[in-house]
């Protein structure tokens, strides 16, 4: 039996599927928005990479004007559903046109996806007032490397080809260097873990297959099927409590300012 890949699209976001399975992702980050950002009513804020729009929702409750963009259509056509006062549009952060117009830009669990990041973060920096402030949240360095090496275990033990993962998980360093480059003024960074509950008996499936579609979008279904059983069974030792998964999220926070 011949088994032809099956097409994966990395930008088909399903936002019905993300809020169910994946609203840590923002519901843990809602002091980024809040204690960190500190918006002001008035203020004019960008959220980069907004998702599902929740955190842009929370940021436009202070009274500051708020856009949040995202790459994926999907996910924004949930974003004007569910926050019918925000504005929100698809567009590509490489491709951000801004000169000078918003006191805040905001990125949370998104700018891992963003290669090359020197090229979004220079956007970024031109899209921020003098005196801005640009403040995010993304995985850090170490983030989610046990689901990495199950899949590298994975793929080595059945033969076939390793596959480089999508992101970018830069350390405190890397990071700063990242910022300066791009003109701002790294005021504040921090790394830290934070364990991720993955809901249900298939979370360690469920994310792969959520955020690992374009990774494992080159293997024939059967073999992603197999990549898939393999991984988890490299990593439930590691990642099952006996009750849930708990993926191991590093993070990596920083506030700069521009000049
Ligand atoms: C994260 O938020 O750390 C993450 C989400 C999806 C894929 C990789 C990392």
């Amino acid at each position: 039996m011949t088994h032809e890949p099956q097409p994966i699209d990395a930008a088909a976001w399903n936002a019905e599927h993300y809020r169910a399975r994946h609203a840590f992702v923002f519901e843990s980050s809602a002091d980024l928005a809040g204690s960190w950002l500190e918006p002001q009513a008035g203020e004019r804020i960008l959220d980069l990479g907004c998702g599902t729009g929740e955190l842009t929702a929370r940021i436009a409750q202070s009274g500051a004007e708020v856009v949040g963009l995202d790459a994926s259509p999907e996910m924004i056509a949930g974003a004007n559903a569910a926050y019918k006062d925000v504005t929100f549009e698809v567009v590509d952060a490489h491709a951000l046109a801004y000169q000078a117009e918003f006191d805040a830009v905001f990125s949370n669990a998104a700018l891992h996806w963003m290669k090359p990041l020197d090229t979004v973060f220079a956007r970024m920096a031109d899209a921020l007032k003098p005196g801005g402030r640009l403040v995010l949240e993304m995985g850090g360095a170490g983030n989610v490397q046990t689901v990495i090496d199950a899949v590298n275990h994975a793929t080595h033990t059945l033969g076939l080809p390793e596959a480089p993962h999508p992101w970018i998980f830069p350390s405190t360093g890397q990071l700063a260097t990242l910022l300066e480059s791009a003109g701002l003024r790294v005021e504040r960074t921090h790394w830290f873990t934070r364990p991720s509950v993955l809901k249900g008996e298939d979370g360690f499936r469920a994310w792969l297959e959520g955020f690992g579609g374009a990774w494992l979008a080159p293997l024939s279904a059967a073999d992603r099927a197999a990549v898939l059983a393999e991984a988890e069974a490299y990593a439930r030792p590691k990642l099952w409590n006996g009750a849930e998964w708990v993926a191991d999220y590093r993070r990596l926070r920083a506030v700069a300012v521009k000049p």
